[in-house]
């Protein structure tokens, strides 16, 4: 697998961001998908493949605690692009045990907790989304946390079987935010209310000024590398 990323990384150096995008597409028809959480990031991905015709597969994972100003994002998406989202729910009898069970917040009593609502709510859905697909393209950027500045613009990622791809991996927040500005790009009203990085409404709240991109997820936890097990921790 590797030397087939060695040629993507190849074949797509130093092209624009729509042509890389497009060279990928070339190269996996049909087989590249792009995960939504309706953050700046993310909506400046979706106006990339929808105003440029890009035959890449779009879908978000509801996790059914997201915050209501993310799915008027999704509406005024779907106004403004025209093109499908595919939407990916919690498993039921899962979802109703954990409920039935622990009840609503348990995920602020352990980190165990936490996880195990991203992993019925996010994880079990991501795995049916990417499946059937070759390359799974993302919004994230190195400089969100300290795990991802480990990462590379196109990885194997062993758990999901699958290459992924971070366009915006080197983009700044600053840059990511003016060309959602310059190209009028619907975006999170959240986003004006000081939240950076934008998950479910129960774990994520607006960071202060020059905080740390991250601090507003589960911030009653103490680490420095959060992740909820959609992008694994290093
Ligand atoms: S998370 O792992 O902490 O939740 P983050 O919010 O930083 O991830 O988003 C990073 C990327 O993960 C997004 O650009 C998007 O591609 C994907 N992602 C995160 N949350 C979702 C979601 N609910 N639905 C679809 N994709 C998501
Ligand atoms: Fe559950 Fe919070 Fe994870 Fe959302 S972010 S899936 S509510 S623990």
């Amino acid at each position: 697998m590797d030397s087939e990323i060695q040629k993507i990384k190849s074949e797509i150096a130093n092209l624009s961001i729509e042509k890389a995008l497009n060279k990928v597409v070339f190269l996996f028809p049909e087989k590249v998908i792009f995960s939504t959480s309706f953050g700046y990031e993310d909506q400046l991905l979706t106006h990339l493949i929808a105003s440029n015709s890009l035959p890449i597969e779009i879908f978000t994972l509801d996790t059914g605690r997201l915050f209501q100003e993310t799915y008027s994002v999704l509406n005024i998406t779907l106004d403004r692009y025209k093109k499908k989202i595919s939407v990916f729910y919690p498993n039921t009898s899962n979802t109703e045990t954990l409920l039935t069970e622990k009840g609503a917040f348990s995920f602020y009593e352990s980190i165990e907790n936490r996880k195990e609502c991203c992993f019925i709510r996010k994880v079990e859905p991501l795995k049916r989304a990417l499946s059937g697909y070759s390359v799974w393209i993302t919004g994230i950027r190195s400089e969100q946390s300290g795990n991802r500045t480990a990462m590379q613009e196109l990885e194997w990622d062993e758990g999901n079987k699958i290459i992924k791809y971070h366009p915006l991996l080197n983009w700044s927040f600053e840059q990511v935010k003016a060309y959602v500005n310059q190209h009028n790009i619907p975006y999170n009203s959240l986003h004006d209310k000081g939240f950076v990085s934008i998950g479910c409404a129960p774990c994520t709240r607006a960071i202060k000024d020059g905080g740390d991109f991250r601090s507003g997820r589960w911030w009653w936890e103490d680490t420095s590398k959060k992740e909820c097990g959609l992008h694994q921790s290093t």
